[in-house]
């Protein structure tokens, strides 16, 4: 099949679907244009889709053969940042920002539509697009499943563009991608009193102060070190005034880490030391835990299938290994459903005019980086239903 030069075919199209996108960036659960533009789209293609979770929709191709499903992911909200770069598609609405390349994603899904559509005939089974809200939340997916988007889907490939990796290369390895991301929130009470006689009073400020130090220690003593977690105190609040006991604290923090394992051993682990710490300074404190989003792993034979759809469309040279990131994807979600992969398009400039982090207000992709991962969509769905 001629995915390449479909992709090819397609390549000015998905530039300009991704230009549009950027100049009309929208917030979680707020993607009414986003979302009126790709069913549009859609439609001038004659490709059926459903709405699922206000701006989510899910497309449908059939293939002219009987065979599985599989369905492809991409995430099409954007960010509060503030636009800084002065691109020609720079964003019309004031302080939001396609800043972290999922109007590449929703594009490059769109390309992947026209692709597989036209080739249908040669599909063997059913694929599903899954354009999907709210994933800088992290409540997209899990909207979309409650939806029961995932009922008869075999397989789930996702993407992200990823600046970090050059233009022309692509890491799809199996195993840990992405860490998983939870947050907890710690209330500390004493008692009040003089800042003069501390002795009267139980001192949060003391308490809670103690509590951030220990935790650290889940780190440094309870975890082997070849593992890797982060425990982070983001905010802590306590007190009203310089000569005032704080009869109070409040912290809150967030954990990520890769492993499922150590992931649920986290929360009692923290409950100990909040206690106990609390304890030793005569305070009581609480441990609200509450689990957001799993690690990002990669099936092994999802991503075997993904490193040969690499290879058919850049060759061996186009396949890279890079390291897993400690941020989150809510795309976990769909992988608790069924076995599948997350792919990161490399989208680095190559010559380095704009290379700013994701998130920034400068952020920008190289744009051929688009008509790889239109291809690997097309290419990975292909592959997957011919494994039957
Ligand atoms: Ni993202």
């Amino acid at each position: 099949m001629k995915i390449k030069e479909l992709s090819n075919k397609y390549k000015q199209y998905v530039i300009d679907m991704r230009r549009e996108f950027h100049m009309y960036p929208e917030l979680s659960w707020q993607e009414i244009r986003t979302s009126k533009r790709i069913k549009e789209e859609l439609e001038s293609m004659g490709i059926s889709y459903e709405s699922v979770g206000d701006t989510g929709i899910v497309a449908t191709v059939k293939g002219g053969k009987e065979g599985k499903t599989v369905a492809l992911r991409a995430d099409i909200d954007a960010l509060e940042v503030q636009q800084l770069n002065k691109v020609p598609y720079r964003s019309n609405h004031e302080g939001v920002m396609h800043a972290c390349g999922h109007d590449g994603h929703a594009a490059m899904l769109l390309g992947a539509a026209k692709i597989l559509n036209e080739i249908k005939g040669e599909i063997k089974g059913v694929v599903k697009f899954f354009f999907q809200p709210a994933e800088e939340v992290a409540q997209g997916a899990k909207k979309m499943i409650e939806e029961g988007v995932m009922e008869g889907v075999n397989g789930i490939f996702g993407l992200h563009l990823w600046v970090d990796i050059p233009c022309g290369t692509v890491s799809i390895q199996e195993g840990p991608r992405m860490a998983s991301a939870d947050l907890f929130k710690i209330i500390v009470k004493g008692k009040g009193g003089h800042g003069s006689m501390p002795h009267q009073g139980i001192d949060t400020v003391l308490a809670a102060s103690a509590i951030v130090m220990d935790l650290q220690s889940i780190v440094s003593r309870e975890v082997s070190p070849l593992e890797s977690v982060v425990v982070s105190v983001g905010s802590l609040h306590s007190g009203t005034r310089f000569n005032v006991i704080a009869s109070e604290a409040v912290m809150e923090g967030t954990t990520r880490c890769f492993n499922p394992e150590i992931r649920k051993s986290l929360s009692p682990m923290m409950e100990r030391i909040v206690k106990n710490t609390a304890s030793s300074y005569r305070a009581t404190a609480t441990l609200d835990y509450t689990y957001m989003t799993p690690a990002v792993i990669n099936d092994p034979i999802s991503s075997a299938i993904g490193e040969k759809s690499v290879e058919k469309l850049l060759g061996k040279e186009g396949l890279v290994r890079f390291k897993e990131i400690m941020g989150a994807e809510d795309y976990s979600f769909f992988l608790e459903k069924a076995p599948g992969a997350l792919a990161f398009i490399g989208a680095g400039n190559k010559k380095g005019e704009y290379n700013y982090p994701h998130h920034h207000g400068r952020f920008d992709i190289d744009e051929d980086a688009l008509q790889i991962g239109t291809a690997l969509y097309a290419q990975y769905a292909v592959d997957f239903l011919d494994q039957g």
